[in-house]
C-alpha cells in the first residue's frame, strides 16, 4: 500500500458516499480509475438495482489505456444479481491493479478477490477499511453478525420518564422530533415494540408518509393484544406463545433470529421501557438514539428498568447531537 492509495480510496469513499438510501438493501460502493497518477473515471451504486460503482466508473474509460489502477470500496461481486457480476468488467488489459476497501460480507456476493488473482490483477485489501464499513453499517452487521442492525430509540423526560405513572406518553417530544422519528422509520426494514405500548398508545408505527413503512413487530406471548388495535391494519407479526420463553434475552435472540432469516436488515426498537431495558441488558444493538424533552415530571414509568451501578459500562460513545427546536437528540454508537 502506497499513501497515494489511501488518497485515492478516500475519493471513491466519498463516491460511495453520494449513494444514499436508494441503494438499501444494497451497500453503498463508490469506484475510481486512476491511471499515470490521475483520476480518469469514477462512479457509484445509485439506486437498487442499478448498475453498480464499478460499471459507472469503468463503463466509459478508454480502452487504449493501460496499467490502470481501480479503486474500490467493497469486494467487486462475483454473481448474478439484478446486474451481472462486476468482475465481468476488470479487462486485465487495461486495468492491472484492484485496490479494495473490504471483503464483502454477503456469501452470495463475495470470491471477486481470487478471481482477480486468477486474472492475474494485482489486488490490495483492506484499504481504509474501517471507513468503507462504517459507511455500511447495517449491511455488514446482517451479514457477519447474522442479525439485523439494531436502532433502539427512545423519548424521554430531563428526569428520564418515558410516560407518567398513568402511562400517558402523548407528547414527551415536539413535532420535529416526531417527524425525524417518522424518518427514521422509513429507513428501517422493521420497527418492534412491546404489549404494553400497543395497549397504551394504540400507535400506528408508520412513517406517516416520510417514506415506507417499516414491517410491524409485537412481543405479546400470551396474544392478549386486541385485534381492534391500529397496528392489525398493517398486518403486523407478533411473537406469542411458546416459540417465547420466560427468559426475555433468549426471546430477543430467537426473535433476532428470526429477522435474519426473513432477510431483516435493520429494525427499529420503539419501546416501551421494560422492551427496551430487556434489549439493552442483552446487548443486542448497534444505536441508542434518545430524545431528551425539557420536562419535568417528579415520577413516571422509567426509561431504564434493570440494575446497574456506575461503575458499569454501556460502552456508548456520541456519534451525533441534534437539536430540534428545545429538544436535543443524542445518537450513541455501541462500540
Ligand atoms: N417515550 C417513549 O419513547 C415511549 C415509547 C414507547 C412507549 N412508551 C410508553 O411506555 C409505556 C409502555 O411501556 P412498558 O415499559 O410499560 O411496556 P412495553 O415495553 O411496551 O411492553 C412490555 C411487554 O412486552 C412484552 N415483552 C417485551 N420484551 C419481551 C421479551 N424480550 N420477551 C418476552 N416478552 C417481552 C412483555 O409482555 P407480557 O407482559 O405480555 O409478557 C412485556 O411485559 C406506555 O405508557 C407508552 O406510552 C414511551
Amino acid at each position: 500500500m502506497t499513501s497515494k492509495d489511501k488518497f485515492f480510496m478516500k475519493l471513491a469513499l466519498q463516491e460511495a458516499s453520494k449513494g444514499g438510501i436508494a441503494v438499501y438493501p444494497n451497500p453503498r460502493v463508490g469506484a475510481v480509475v486512476v491511471s499515470d497518477g490521475k483520476v480518469v473515471s469514477s462512479g457509484y451504486h445509485k439506486t437498487f438495482g442499478s448498475p453498480h460503482a464499478e460499471f459507472n466508473a469503468l463503463h466509459n474509460i478508454d480502452k487504449n489505456i493501460s496499467n490502470a489502477t481501480l479503486y474500490v470500496t467493497l469486494e467487486p461481486c462475483n454473481h448474478h444479481g439484478k446486474t451481472g457480476p462486476c468482475m465481468d468488467l476488470i479487462d486485465p488489459k487495461v486495468i492491472n491493479r484492484v485496490v479494495i476497501g473490504s471483503r464483502d460480507p454477503n456469501p452470495l456476493a463475495s470470491g471477486g478477490l481470487e478471481l482477480l488473482k486468477q486474472k492475474n490483477i494485482d489486488v490490495e485489501i483492506d484499504i481504509c477499511a474501517d471507513e468503507s464499513r462504517q459507511l455500511n453499517r447495517r449491511f455488514f452487521t446482517f451479514y457477519e453478525n447474522k442479525r439485523p442492525y439494531i436502532i433502539l430509540k427512545i423519548a424521554s423526560t430531563m428526569d428520564g420518564f418515558i410516560a407518567e405513572d398513568n402511562g400517558h406518553s402523548k407528547w414527551i417530544t415536539n413535532v420535529d422530533s416526531r417527524d425525524s422519528v417518522h424518518e427514521l422509520r422509513s429507513s428501517c426494514d422493521a420497527i418492534l415494540v412491546g404489549r404494553k405500548t400497543i395497549e397504551k398508545d394504540n400507535p400506528s408505527l408508520t412513517s406517516h408518509g416520510k417514506g415506507k413503512d417499516p414491517k410491524i413487530i409485537i412481543i405479546d406471548k400470551q396474544n392478549r393484544i386486541k385485534k381492534s388495535a391500529s397496528v392489525f391494519k398493517n398486518d403486523p407479526i407478533i411473537f406469542s406463545g411458546d416459540r417465547l420463553t420466560n427468559d426475555p434475552h433468549v426471546n430477543i435472540k430467537y426473535i433476532l433470529d428470526t429477522l435474519f432469516q426473513n432477510n431483516i436488515q435493520s429494525l427499529m426498537v420503539e419501546g416501551g421501557g421494560i422492551t427496551f431495558s430487556h434489549f439493552i441488558d442483552s446487548k443486542f444493538f448497534d444505536e441508542l438514539h434518545v430524545y431528551y424533552a425539557p420536562k419535568l415530571i417528579g415520577s413516571g414509568l422509567p426509561l431504564y428498568h434493570g440494575r446497574k451501578s456506575l461503575v458499569d459500562n454501556l460502552e456508548l460513545k456520541i456519534h451525533k447531537v441534534q437539536r430540534f427546536k428545545n429538544d436535543i437528540k443524542i445518537i450513541y454508537y455501541k462500540n
